[in-house]
């Protein structure tokens, strides 16, 4: 009796495990954005319950808890080999951001050159799992189908920026939009910090920036120049324990946060502050300039801080160039700021300077001369130089907008070319690093159809998730000398019309998803139509996540 007993149990039991062992999976379960660039299916499912031990070594705890975070499990260190999935470290791996994922019906193994590969292998395994598992319930089992990955970038900067300064958003925004960059395995937060609508981080030494700076008493109403004003105080910092905070939490996910400092122009905030700054301290800023009704230093003279720009646009009143003053408040700022992250780059902008004041400036005129300085344009190029020198010091490379180009382009400077590709090429073509953020195709502030009438309001412009992915961010006129210097692309969330989190996130989804693919899988494995099918899958994860996706590419 007690052998019969045995062997029907037995027998259940191969069944069960040959049930998922030859389980026939279909094209569907493998919907995976950014697409590999080795993916084979396999027969066999790996059945994932409350039983499953995922182990690996201590260098992987972040990603171990990580991994087990989102399926309701531990991370187990005690016998790093000994669990059901195995997360591991693998020297023969070549590329740096490299992993290669195992699925078979009674093993998981996530392999990476480093804990950043072994990251990416686990958002790979994420997409593999059933949608359910982003809802907050625990599902009590798991299927996960079989298969084998060998995978890595095409490019080493994959980015995503953001302007919390025309909007701000909190904290805890901000680190899902981190979420999202980790999630489409892009790793770059450019994060614009500060502008002539708002500066946005805690300075010790120069508190006014906050106090002043962060907050505008009101924004204008529609499609700039408006049709009115909210006349409604707006604002907002994050302070520097914050900051860390969110630099730690992308860290964690593997992601870089480059911050922006914006110079010379885009700084009237920062004038209103501390007007001194200007070349005029004593004429007003227009803070409404299209309307012309209020006049922001007119403001701060009659004792009211109300004085930070409420309008969209360029704005004349920018850092003198001539007054050593600029330059120690710059200095100043970037030692604080320095600290706060780890990144390689400092972005100092660069962009968008208008240089009327420069021309009449007396001490810009009197620093042209002894600088030996031709024209206004070199007058920029000399300010970005010498503040290139300052951040050098400190061990860290700036980037700049294109316009960096203009008058000379400071000796280690990446570029960041977003007005076309052309300021990249010349860039590339002078052996200076450069990253792509061309306006026609990764610019998603703009419309994301020809139906603008129909779409929540936006600055202009249409880039389609089609025109997004159409993109190649290796620009055929360089020469094969001249490739290594791009290094990847980004795509920029100017946020003048985007007053609510709601509101970014149908501007970055799905284009960011089209992105991600772009930078991260090579120019011949990419074809529309087959993004387009895998979309809707990560579309119905979107949906699970509470995300305000844009519909366009999604089928009904
Ligand atoms: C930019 O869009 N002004 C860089
Ligand atoms: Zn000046």
């Amino acid at each position: 009796m007690r052998v019969t007993i045995l062997a029907i149990v037995c027998l259940l039991t191969i069944s069960c495990s040959n049930k998922y062992k030859d389980f026939v999976n279909s094209e569907e379960e493998y919907q995976i954005i950014p697409k590999p660039v080795l993916l084979e299916t396999l027969n066999g499912q790996f059945l994932l319950d409350a039983s499953t031990k995922i182990s690996g070594t201590v260098e992987l705890v972040n990603e171990g808890e990580y991994l087990a975070g989102l399926v309701g499990l531990k991370y187990d260190i005690s016998d790093s080999e000994g669990g059901d999935i195995i997360l591991k470290l693998d020297e023969s791996i070549e590329e740096e951001e490299g992993y290669t994922l195992a699925v078979s019906y009674d093993k998981i193994v996530v392999a990476g050159k480093t804990s950043t590969g072994v990251f990416y292998g686990i958002q790979t395994l994420r997409q593999l799992m059933p949608i359910a598992i982003e809802s907050s319930e625990n599902l009590a089992e798991i299927t996960i189908p079989a298969v084998t990955i060998k995978d890595s970038p095409r490019f080493g900067y994959r980015g995503m920026h953001l302007d919390v300064a025309r909007h701000f958003y909190p904290v805890d925004f901000v680190k899902k939009y981190i979420d999202l960059i980790a999630m489409h395995k892009m790793n770059t937060l450019h994060w614009h910090l500060t502008e002539d609508q708002g500066w946005r981080i805690e300075i010790k030494k120069y508190p006014k920036l906050t106090e002043v700076g962060a907050f505008r008493n009101g924004t204008i109403i529609g499609h700039h120049p408006g049709e009115g004003n909210t006349e409604e105080q707006y604002g907002g910092f994050y302070t520097q324990e914050e900051v860390k905070d969110i630099v730690k939490y992308a860290s964690d996910r593997h992601v870089t946060v480059i911050p922006e400092i914006e110079l010379p122009g885009h700084s009237s905030a920062a004038i209103a502050s501390y007007p001194n700054l200007s070349c005029f301290p004593e004429e007003p800023t227009e803070i409404f300039a299209d309307q012309g009704s209020k006049k922001g230093k007119e403001i701060q003279a009659a004792g009211t801080p109300k004085l930070v720009y409420e309008s969209w646009g360029v704005v004349d009143d920018v850092y003198c160039a001539g007054k050593e003053e600029t330059f120690k408040f710059l200095e100043d700022v970037l030692a604080e700021v320095i600290p706060l992250f780890p990144a390689k780059y400092v972005h100092i902008g660069g962009d968008e300077c208008p240089k009327g004041n420069w021309k009449r400036c007396a001490n810009c005129q009197k620093r042209m001369k002894e600088e030996g300085l031709y024209d206004a344009h070199e007058l920029q190029s000399y300010f970005i130089q010498r503040m290139e020198k300052f951040i050098n010091s400190k061990g860290k490379s700036i980037i700049g907008w294109d316009e960096i180009l203009e008058g000379g382009l400071a000796p280690n400077a990446t570029v960041m070319s977003w007005r076309g590709t052309e300021g990249g090429i010349t860039a590339a073509q002078q052996k200076h690093d450069v990253i792509m953020t061309p306006n026609h195709s990764c610019y998603f502030d703009h419309y994301q159809t020809e139906d603008a009438k129909n779409e929540p309001l936006a600055i202009g412009g249409k880039t389609t998730v089609e025109a997004v992915y159409a993109y190649n961010p290796m620009p055929k006129e360089l020469g094969p000398e001249f490739q290594k210097y791009i290094l990847g692309a980004q795509a920029n969330v100017w946020s003048e019309y985007m007053p609510t989190t709601d509101y970014v996130e149908y501007m970055i989804l799905p284009r960011m998803s089209a992105l991600s693919e772009v930078v991260w899988t090579s120019q011949e494995s990419r074809e529309w139509g087959d993004f387009k099918d895998r979309l809707q899958t990560l579309a119905e994860r979107f949906e699970v996540l509470g995300l305000n996706y844009a519909k366009h590419s999604i089928d009904e």
